[in-house]
């Protein structure tokens, strides 16, 4: 197909009203929850019992990839429901849609505001274009690679923008965290120990660093959004798929945020696919001399003295 041809635009304002209309969808899939609970809306399990998948999570998902493929039937789709099914697809030069139709399952069936949909898309593996919606809160991020990042399509990001803060060490730093579904001793106790170090004080925990504190706030795409804000300093997670954070990456790329590959290393598109995620907030550059990115590798350079990693 003539791949040189795509009109990221149109494709991007594509993207930002699937995302308005799926999220039409989510509000109504909660308020049937609501209404009639256990019947429709019990969540269905899939890796463990902690792996929750609804109804809405399945109808959104076919919703978004139906309209993808009637307007652009020779792209490629990647979501995560899809792959659930049994739908595997690789990472190719090909225009790609990845998709996440519900980030925060776990908040959607209990009720809190924090879920999104995530509609990311690839061009020449790169993410390009990134939507991420909220409904409960009305707020849409934003990016199409190289026209900056905004929120609800007229707030650039960072919030700050031009002017990010400094961020002089972890220390100074709000870091999200998640807890994911991978509840096994290995993966909790690494995860655990970590956590303890950058919550603890070095004068009772060896290696601490008391950062100002740590958020779990349920959403990969969303702690994407929230470095993106600037509200979150830094976000790690190993566990995550290239449906949680496709459309995050540009989004924060966009925001002046760095994205990097596993333990810190720099990104790789292929890093997309696999399940090491870490990115750091645009960081003004300092009038000692340091830039931003200069800062931003010494925040990750010091995240990974503390945090430990698992393939
Ligand atoms: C999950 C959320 C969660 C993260 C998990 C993801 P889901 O996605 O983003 O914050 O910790 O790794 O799988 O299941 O709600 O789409
Ligand atoms: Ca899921
Ligand atoms: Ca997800
Ligand atoms: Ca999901």
């Amino acid at each position: 197909m003539a791949t040189d041809s795509i009109d990221l635009q149109e494709i991007y304002q594509f993207a930002i009203q699937l995302a308005k209309d799926a999220g039409r969808l989510i509000l109504e899939g909660s308020s049937k929850r609501t209404q009639s609970a256990a019947t429709t809306q019990d969540p269905d399990t899939k890796k463990n019992r902690v792996d929750l998948v609804t109804e809405t999570d399945q109808a959104v998902e076919a919703f978004i990839k139906r309209s993808i493929a009637d307007k652009y039937p020779s792209f490629k789709f990647i979501g995560e429901e899809s792959f659930a099914g049994g739908e595997r697809v690789d990472l190719t030069d090909e225009p790609t849609f990845i998709v996440d139709p519900i980030d925060g399952t776990t908040n959607f069936v209990h009720a809190i505001d924090f879920v999104c949909c995530s509609i990311g898309f690839t061009f020449k593996q790169e993410p390009v274009i990134g939507v991420i919606y909220n409904p409960f809160l009305d707020k849409l991020y934003s990016a199409l690679q190289g026209h900056g990042a905004y929120l609800n399509q007229t707030t650039r990001l960072p919030l700050t923008h031009p002017n990010p803060p400094p961020l002089p060490s972890l220390g100074d730093a709000v870091i999200g965290v998640e807890w994911g579904s991978d509840r096994s001793k290995a993966v909790i106790e690494k995860k655990g120990r970590t956590y303890m170090k950058l919550a603890a004080d070095g004068k009772d925990v060896e290696g601490g660093v008391m950062a100002h504190s740590l958020r779990s706030i349920g959403s990969a795409a969303l702690n994407y959004s929230m470095v993106a804000a600037g509200q979150l300093d830094l976000y790690w997670e190993i566990g995550c798929w290239s449906w949680d954070v496709c459309a995050g990456t540009i989004i924060a790329h966009e925001a002046g945020g760095k994205v990097y590959g596993k333990g810190g290393k720099p990104w790789h598109p292929q890093d997309l696919m696999g399940h090491h995620f870490f990115v750091v907030r645009a960081i003004a550059d300092t009038p000692g001399g340091e830039t931003g990115e200069q800062a931003q590798d010494r925040i990750a350079k010091e995240f990974f003295q503390v945090a430990e990693e698992w393939d």
